[in-house]
């Protein structure tokens, strides 16, 4: 089993680096996202998997002849800026070296196996995360998805087309999300419950309910040396209180709140700025939470504006619903894979995941493999090898497990 899976990672593992910081750059349709998806397609191909791309352009490689009551799993392949190399990609290759290890242990099943490549899941290029989940699913119009735009104001349309797909068909796809019936997504955990727990695997019990809302300081333009500070309109300065404000918000009301992207228009370092773009990432246990955050930063950032004659606006670019993931399928699959009859620990995530969006129309579990940094979103996110085999093993169990249900 650890062959497979250590011959897929090698393969993979280049695709996509940054030779200098050891991160990752794979953005939805962009060359090194077409490499992954080339290096996915001939990897399942060489396992016998036939490939169908969706009309959203995920992945699905189909063990046997696509069918109803589908047992699917898989992750995504695209990162964050600078990302590591196992969010996506670790259920990914999983997902194909559990099927190498079912076919091993000689299992025959009796309900037809996918594994699936999401798109988009981290929205960063396109802003939105887990597009491709939630086109799928109808969680997201296709007039709202085909508009949406990266850093160089290429739609998503415009990506598509260019990567060879066609845009035209993207939304709800009923007939192919009505096969899947069950959903299972292996992740690298991205905190340090296993670490706690002494555990290489874990199972997932909620995500934290979480958004973006990108926010726009517009004030004046002009220059550095000769503007008296009391005729400035400088947005620089709501915004560095906005920031202070998400983390006081998120102090007091024990969630999170993370200004991590910031586009600075002209961006010189003799002129105040004309305008300050920026997006919040808040995540909370609650929904109430979450909102009683994101208004309180709000408010901040009104008040701050004003005072500095900045025009201020926020718009959501994203909402994600708490997820509660199906209690009797956790349970069980935490038995699946305890050890000696102990339950597998089962863990809350603040991370969204396409199992997340997924949960809302088929009952889905997730998989957490221990990360001995605790890092995620960098390159220093880990995973043992050791700790991979022992996920395979149980993401095999539990497949195992569902194909003879
Ligand atoms: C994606 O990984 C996210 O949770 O932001
Ligand atoms: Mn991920
Ligand atoms: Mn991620
Ligand atoms: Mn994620």
């Amino acid at each position: 089993m650890s062959d497979g899976f250590d011959q897929l990672w090698a393969d993979l593992e280049p695709l996509g680096r940054n030779r200098t910081t050891g991160g990752y750059r794979r953005f939805s349709w962009g060359e090194a996202d077409a490499d992954v998806r080339a290096w996915f397609v001939a990897a399942a191909t060489a396992r016998g998997l036939t490939v169908e791309t969706d009309r959203n352009g995920n992945l699905w490689a189909w063990w046997g002849e696509p069918g109803p009551d589908a047992v699917v799993t898989g992750s995504h392949l695209d990162s964050v800026p600078d990302g590591g190399a196992f969010d996506g990609p670790l259920g990914v290759v999983s997902a194909l070296a559990a099927v190498d290890e079912l076919k091993r242990r000689g299992v025959r099943p009796s309900r037809p196996l996918a594994v699936t490549v999401f798109v988009e899941e981290e929205g960063a290029r396109f802003g939105v995360p887990c597009l491709g989940t939630r086109l799928l699913t109808g969680a997201i119009t296709p007039e709202r998805a085909l508009g949406l735009t990266d850093a160089d104001g290429v739609t998503w349309e415009r990506a598509m087309e260019r990567a060879g797909h066609d845009p035209g068909r993207i939304g709800a796809d009923p007939d192919l999300l009505g096969r899947v019936g069950v959903f299972i997504e292996l992740h690298v955990e991205q905190g340090t419950a296993l670490i706690h727990t002494d555990s290489a695997v874990g199972v997932a019990s909620s995500v934290w309910p979480h958004g973006r809302w990108r926010m726009d300081f517009s004030g004046q333009g002009d220059h550095a040396g000769s503007t008296r500070l009391a005729d400035r309109k400088d947005p620089m300065l709501p915004f560095a209180e906005t920031v202070l404000a998400a983390r006081a918000a998120a102090e007091a009301h024990d969630a999170v709140a993370t200004i991590g992207k910031v586009h600075v228009a002209p961006n010189g370092t003799n002129a105040i700025p004309s305008r300050v773009r920026t997006w919040l990432d808040a995540r909370a246990p609650d929904e109430a939470t979450l909102h009683a955050v994101v208004d309180h930063v709000d408010a901040v950032a009104k008040r701050a504006a004003s005072e500095h004659s900045v025009f201020h606006a926020r718009y959501e670019e994203s909402y994600t619903p708490v997820v509660d993931f199906d209690t009797a399928l956790r349970d069980h699959i935490a038995a699946v894979i305890g050890a000696d009859g102990t339950p597998a620990p089962v863990l809350p995530t603040g991370a969204g995941h396409d199992a997340g969006v997924l949960a809302a129309s088929v009952p889905t579990a997730m998989l957490f493999v221990r990360n001995p940094s605790g890092i995620s979103h960098a390159p220093q996110e880990f995973a043992r090898p050791d700790d991979c085999h022992q996920g395979v093993t149980a993401l095999a169990d539990v497949l195992a497990d569902l194909l003879h249900e």
